[in-house]
């Protein structure tokens, strides 16, 4: 059966740095608070026309080159976010056209934070099948337009952040391997962590029937305590049970990535797993939580820091909306 592996990581941010002390401007928080619960210092807006598939567009380019294949190579385009450009049809579609991929098929995924691992897995299976050889699996997402940057939303808006990150996931032909992905989720808390409008459910007709003048859902509503106890207990699960099936033990992971939801969270886990600091990758001090970005971000800046060197054991793990939570255990 083909391996797959990952060749090559690319990553894009917005210019636009918006610091703590530019929160404490326009809501009721302060540096001293977002530190301490969350460990972000800065994240970045967009500004002017940039896109969700733009920025991803760019963070391809790089992962192309860092591949060292042709844009021609792609058979398969992945494409994961929470914040489209559109609601149809998906970004997918949008990065092909930007980056005059030729006609194969484009796919985007809805899975949050975890909705890179679910690309990477679909690209792993498509390639351990042998139907592709070349997978373009991107995350990229724009959080800032919507989120509520007044004193009520104050607990969600602090967090997140903009930005994109992608990689080319190809048949392997040496020992660099993904050796297993694992899926979940659970939708009877779907509702914890969401945006429930405008969507069928209250689509735009019924929006204007019942007026929503505070445009309250509209936001990210999220119950913070109830998604970090989950967060802690399904990183933890999801991380075992990827060692377990390759009969490993937390002592053998050279890396771990996990998704930048809360750096208390990271150090929960890196505690839980007795993992050293130089076993650990976290930015989300610069960047805040930027969903499906943030693991292939953090990938591109362990690697570009020599943080991970040909042969290690990297895991990557994610959590988030849906709930959904993943794993990955790759053979660099
Ligand atoms: N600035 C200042 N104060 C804030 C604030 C902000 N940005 N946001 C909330 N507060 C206040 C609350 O109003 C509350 O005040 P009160 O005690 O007077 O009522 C107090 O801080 C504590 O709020 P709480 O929500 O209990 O804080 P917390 O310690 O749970 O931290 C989160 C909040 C959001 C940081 C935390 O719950 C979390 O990280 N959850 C997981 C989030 C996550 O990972 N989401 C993405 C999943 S992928």
């Amino acid at each position: 059966m083909p391996k797959s592996k990952i060749k090559g990581v690319g990553f894009y941010v917005p210019d636009k740095v918006i610091k703590n002390s530019d929160l404490e401007e326009i809501m009721d928080t302060s540096d001293e608070w977002i530190q301490e619960r969350t460990g972000i210092k800065e994240r970045r807006w967009v500004e002017g026309d940039l896109t969700t598939s733009l920025m991803g567009t760019y963070a391809s380019k790089i992962a192309i080159k860092n591949a060292k294949i042709s844009k021609n190579d792609i058979d398969f385009i992945i494409f994961a976010t929470l914040s489209p450009d559109y609601f149809f049809p998906g970004s997918g579609v949008l990065l092909q056209k930007n980056l005059q991929i030729k006609e194969v098929g484009a796919l985007d995924i809805r899975n949050q934070c975890s909705g890179f691992i679910y690309g990477l897995s679909v690209a792993d299976q498509y390639i351990k099948s042998g139907m592709y050889e070349n997978i373009l699996v991107v995350g990229s997402e724009i959080h800032s337009g919507g989120l509520d940057k007044s004193s009520r939303g104050r607990s969600v808006s602090v967090i997140f952040g903009d930005g994109a990150g992608a990689a080319i996931v190809s048949k392997s032909n040496d020992e660099s391997e993904i050796l297993s992905t694992h899926l979940h989720s659970e939708g009877k808390f779907a509702e914890e962590l969401a945006v429930i409008k405008p969507a069928t459910t209250f689509w735009i007709d019924k929006i204007i029937d019942d007026g929503d003048e505070d445009g309250e859902g509209f936001f990210p509503k999220m119950n913070g305590n109830f998604v970090f106890k989950n967060a802690v207990k399904r990183f933890e699960e999801v991380i075992f049970e990827s060692l377990n099936h390759n009969n490993y033990t937390s002592k053998d992971i050279d890396m771990l990535i996990t998704h930048q939801a809360n750096l208390r969270i990271s150090q929960y886990i890196q505690k839980k797993l007795n993992i050293d600091d130089n076993n650990i990758f976290n930015n989300i001090m610069s960047y805040g939580n930027t969903t499906a970005a943030s693991i292939p971000i953090a990938l591109y800046e362990a690697l570009k820091k020599n943080k991970i060197k040909r042969g290690d054991l990297v895991c990557l793990a994610a959590f988030g909306s849906g709930f959904t939570w993943a794993s990955a255990l790759i053979r660099w």
